[in-house]
């Protein structure tokens, strides 16, 4: 009997057919209640699922009993319980490097966008208010030249970094769980500790995953070691930040602006303060959202599944406890 695999995300035809030559496949189109329903329905038979942008809690996969692997069409492995797969033996693979660059140019389109007040000019002009040459009132901050600073020097830190550096001649801080030579190397970046960073930084950029350790970790205190000036922009996860801090850090003027990718809550409630602010550009965590790079990652994590229900270890495997091999 083939083995049943169920995607939560639509792939194209290409992968479709891949799948479909040697499994059972169940495509649950949308995550909605009824697709979520399909999904609890779908569990028991499971071999394998593929999807991402959902919580996969211990309490819905206790519901697969013959689960062999979830393949996530993400680097951000936040919505999986990592220590229950791995006791259970279900191999979690995830898609690394493929985004990296796509995912580093959204950082730069926030920042550019923040510091330029590029949405905030447009819809000015949009709605009629362009009227005479503008003045200092819609002036922005000039982003050559300023002092970025990274937090979490991953791949995506570094190719942000490298724009950085080589685009527009920003001396690069960066803080991480430790230092990282070859990059102060290629980029002449500084290593420092968490509040030199935000105290020194023009640009504060987040790119360090929600971990236990990591959530929560831009609170009001470390808004308040930032600068009238700073720019604060996340493309990792809403959850290292206290939201509730950000937006009262912005209220009062205590940074400059935010380009926001990621939200505590996800989709962003429409009635959310920080909507209301023109000095807030938020975008609906587009990281790595190019035709190019979402296909890119739906065949990495179908090579994934292909190798996990073949019994071989596949190349992204983030649980390595997992693997009986
Ligand atoms: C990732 O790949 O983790 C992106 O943030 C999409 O969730």
């Amino acid at each position: 009997m083939k083995k049943h695999v169920v995607l939560y995300k639509k792939l194209s035809a290409q992968l479709m057919e891949r799948l479909q030559a040697q499994f059972q496949v169940t495509l649950i189109e949308r995550l909605d209640a009824q697709g979520l329903r399909q999904l609890r329905d779908a569990l028991p038979s499971a071999h394998a699922l593929l999807g991402a942008s959902i919580k996969l809690d211990p309490s819905l996969l206790d519901l697969a009993p013959n689960l062999e692997a979830i393949a996530s069409v993400s680097v951000g492995v936040d919505n999986y319980d990592i220590d229950y797969l791995t006791q259970r033996r279900i191999l979690l693979t995830n898609t690394p490097n493929v985004l990296t660059e796509t995912t580093a140019d959204t950082g730069f389109a926030l920042i550019l966008a923040t510091a330029r007040r590029v949405v905030e000019l447009a819809n000015l002009v949009r709605a009629g208010g362009w009227q005479q040459s503008i003045g200092p009132r819609h002036f922005g901050s000039d982003v050559h030249g300023k002092t970025l600073g990274i937090v979490g020097m991953g791949r995506i830190g570094e190719a942000l970094a490298q724009r950085g550096h080589f685009g527009f001649g920003m001396p690069v801080l960066y803080h991480s769980h430790s230092p990282k030579p070859a990059v102060e190397q290629r980029f002449n970046a500084r290593y420092c500790d968490l509040d030199t960073l935000l105290q020194q930084a023009d640009f504060i950029c987040l790119t360090l995953p929600l971990t236990a350790e990591t959530e929560g970790l831009i609170n009001a205190r470390a808004f308040a070691q930032m600068r009238p000036e700073s720019i604060f922009i996340n493309i990792a996860r809403g959850k290292v930040v206290d939201e509730t801090a950000l937006i009262e850090a912005l209220r009062s003027g205590q940074i400059r602006g935010a380009g926001l990718d990621v939200f505590e809550r996800e989709p962003l409630d429409a009635d959310s303060p920080l909507l209301q602010m023109d000095n807030v550009v938020a975008t609906p965590h587009i990281g790595s959202a190019t035709h190019e790079t979402r296909e890119a990652m739906a065949r990495c994590a179908v090579e994934n599944l292909l190798a996990a229900l073949a019994g071989e270890r596949p190349k992204n495997l983030v649980n390595a406890g997992g693997w009986k091999g």
